[in-house]
Order: structure tokens, then C-alpha cells, then sequence
């Protein structure tokens, strides 16, 4: 079983990285829509640290995939068109940044809403700005209109993924599956 990446496959680290991230990603963004609504109390606050907590594994873990980006870069998108090379490297670039952004303007929100952030009961993460209702709105619009953004994102990618697969056939998806 290889870890590294390849010219023309990824490795056992990016996979795991990838399906791990994206479970995470698409439950984060469903947590978030549920618990948003709840009435205050316990099982919202509960939810609410439950959140912050896979938040903070998200952004672990795109760290992580940028070290590992640089010890072994992915292989080259499969593109047909110019016009899909340009949207499939546009909507990984998104994501990407989705991954480091949506963690940290949620930790932003929360510190400046007066709250910390831990990760599970583990541990504290150091406060990155005091208490500031302004910048509190601000994250929180920011945090709230990416996630309904990365929705449609994460449809296109899935697309993009399902037409390699269904429409031309090629090794796209399975490699990411680690497929032969
Ligand atoms: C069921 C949903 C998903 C499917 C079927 C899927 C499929 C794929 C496939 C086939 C690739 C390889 C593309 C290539 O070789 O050029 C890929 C790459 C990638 N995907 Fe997904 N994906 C899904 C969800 C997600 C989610 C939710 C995220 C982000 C949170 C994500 C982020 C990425 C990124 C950043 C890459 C670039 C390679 C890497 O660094 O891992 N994917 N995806």
C-alpha cells in the first residue's frame, strides 16, 4: 500500500485525507443548519462545542494536507477542455481555502462573541481576538454565507467527479477511491 502520491495516482495519505476531510466538511455544514435553529439549552450548546470541535479536526487536518502537498504533490487534474480544467483546478482551489477559511471565521466568531474554543474536552485553543461585537457580525456573516456557498460547491465538485466517472470513463474517482 503506497502513501505517497504518484504521476498518475494518490497515495494511501491524500485518500485518507481527502474522504476523511469531506465527511467531515458536508456533516459540519449539516450540524450547522440543525443546530442554528434549536431553542437555547443544553443539547444546543452541547451541539454547538460538538461543532467547534470537528471544526478545529477539519482544520488539522488541511494543514496537514498542506505538509503533505509539499512532500508529495498531487497528481495532475484529467481535464478534456480548457474550460473544465480551469473550473475543476477553480473548485478544488475553493474548497482549499473553504477548509481554512470556514474554521477560522467560525473561531473568530466565537471569540469575539465572548465564547471559547475547545477542542472536545481536550484542550483550549488560544483566544485569537477578544470581545468585539462587530467583528462578531462580520464572522458570523462571513461563516453563515460560506457554508451556504460551499452547498453549491460541493455539488459542482461532486459533479465534476461523477462525469469523469459516468460520462468519460477514466480513472478520476477511482483513483481517488484508490481503484485500479
Ligand atoms: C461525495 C463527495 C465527493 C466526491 C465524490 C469527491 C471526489 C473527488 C475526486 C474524484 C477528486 C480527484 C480529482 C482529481 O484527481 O483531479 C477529488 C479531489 C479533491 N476533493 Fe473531493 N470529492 C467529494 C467531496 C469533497 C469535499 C466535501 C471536499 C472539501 C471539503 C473535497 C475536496 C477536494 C480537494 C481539495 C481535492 C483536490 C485533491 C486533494 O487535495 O485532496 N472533496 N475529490
Amino acid at each position: 500500500m503506497e502513501l505517497k502520491n504518484g504521476i498518475n495516482h494518490y497515495g494511501l495519505v491524500s485518500r485518507a485525507n481527502h474522504w476523511i476531510s469531506a465527511f467531515l466538511f458536508i456533516g459540519l455544514i449539516a450540524l450547522g443548519l440543525y443546530m442554528s435553529d434549536l431553542p437555547r439549552g443544553p443539547e444546543k450548546k452541547d451541539l454547538y462545542d460538538l461543532h467547534k470541535s470537528l471544526g478545529i479536526g477539519l482544520l488539522a487536518l488541511m494543514l496537514l494536507r498542506l505538509v503533505w502537498l509539499k512532500i508529495s504533490p498531487n497528481p495532475s487534474q484529467i481535464s478534456y477542455s480548457k474550460f473544465e480544467h480551469i473550473l475543476g483546478h477553480a473548485t478544488k482551489g475553493i474548497l482549499y481555502l473553504a477548509m481554512l477559511m470556514m474554521p477560522i471565521s467560525g473561531w473568530i466568531m466565537s471569540n469575539s462573541g465572548g465564547h471559547d474554543v475547545a477542542f472536545f474536552d481536550l484542550f483550549v485553543l488560544p483566544t485569537l481576538v477578544g470581545e468585539n461585537e462587530t467583528l462578531h457580525e462580520i464572522a458570523e456573516e462571513a461563516h453563515e454565507l460560506g457554508g451556504y456557498a460551499m452547498i453549491a460547491v460541493i455539488l459542482l465538485h461532486t459533479a465534476g467527479a461523477l462525469k469523469h466517472h459516468f460520462v468519460y470513463k477514466d480513472e478520476t474517482l477511482k483513483r481517488m477511491l484508490g481503484k485500479k
